[in-house]
């Protein structure tokens, strides 16, 4: 089997980033993670990636005089890579249309509400503002406009009575932990039905 070529890009805490890692660990995935690449040189998930033995890179967005400057290195760091599949796990900088457009149904992404509900940011105090009752995580195809391109899996968790913030938030990231390894193994095996 031969398996897809994936690189991750992230910001921060890496927890959903480490989900990815261990489940290609798996021989029979059929995808590998091969680089990730972070956009703060100080993310914590730059060392858990290391300790898998991983190589990273962070590219600061200050080197460059603007984001299609940016992204367009991230492109080339990513093309000498072979990178086949790009999965953004907290990777909190918006990525430009002609990044988005030249990796067309390669990028996908895990959002922390059940999209098309809470796109954006402050997704959990938004819910509970709300007083919903569900809340969850989706993942999705990166498409230009935020948080908007074809939803391909999504988990719900129940809002319970004396939920905070943080409560809630870690309810919705062990779901996030599971349906985001299980949406690169279908798509590294084009199993979802993606649009054109
Ligand atoms: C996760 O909850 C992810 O869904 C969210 O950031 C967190 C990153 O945590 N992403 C977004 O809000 C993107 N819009 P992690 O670094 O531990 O995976």
């Amino acid at each position: 089997m031969s398996k897809k070529k994936v690189a991750i890009l992230i910001s921060g805490r890496g927890s959903n980033m480490e989900a990815l890692i261990k489940a290609c660990q798996d021989a029979s995935f059929p995808a590998s993670i091969e680089l990730v690449i972070s956009n703060k040189k100080e993310a914590r998930g730059l060392e858990i990636a290391q300790s898998y033995g991983i190589h990273t890179q962070s590219v600061n967005r200050k080197n460059f005089p603007n984001d299609h400057e940016f992204d367009s290195k991230i492109s080339a760091i990513l093309k000498e890579n072979n990178i086949e599949i790009i999965c953004t796990a907290g990777y909190m900088k918006i990525l430009t249309k002609e990044f988005v457009e030249s990796w067309h149904n390669q990028i996908i992404n895990i959002h922390p509400s059940l999209l098309p509900d809470y796109k954006g940011l402050n997704t959990h105090k938004r819910a509970l503002d709300d007083g919903v009752q569900l809340a969850g995580c989706t993942t999705h195809i990166v498409e230009s406009e935020l948080d908007s391109g074809q939803i391909l899996m999504q988990a719900t968790v129940p809002v319970l009575k004396d939920d905070t913030e943080d409560a809630l938030a870690k309810r919705i990231l062990r779901m996030e932990h599971i349906i985001f390894p299980e949406t690169l193994k279908r798509i590294a095996t084009n199993e979802f039905r993606l649009n054109k």
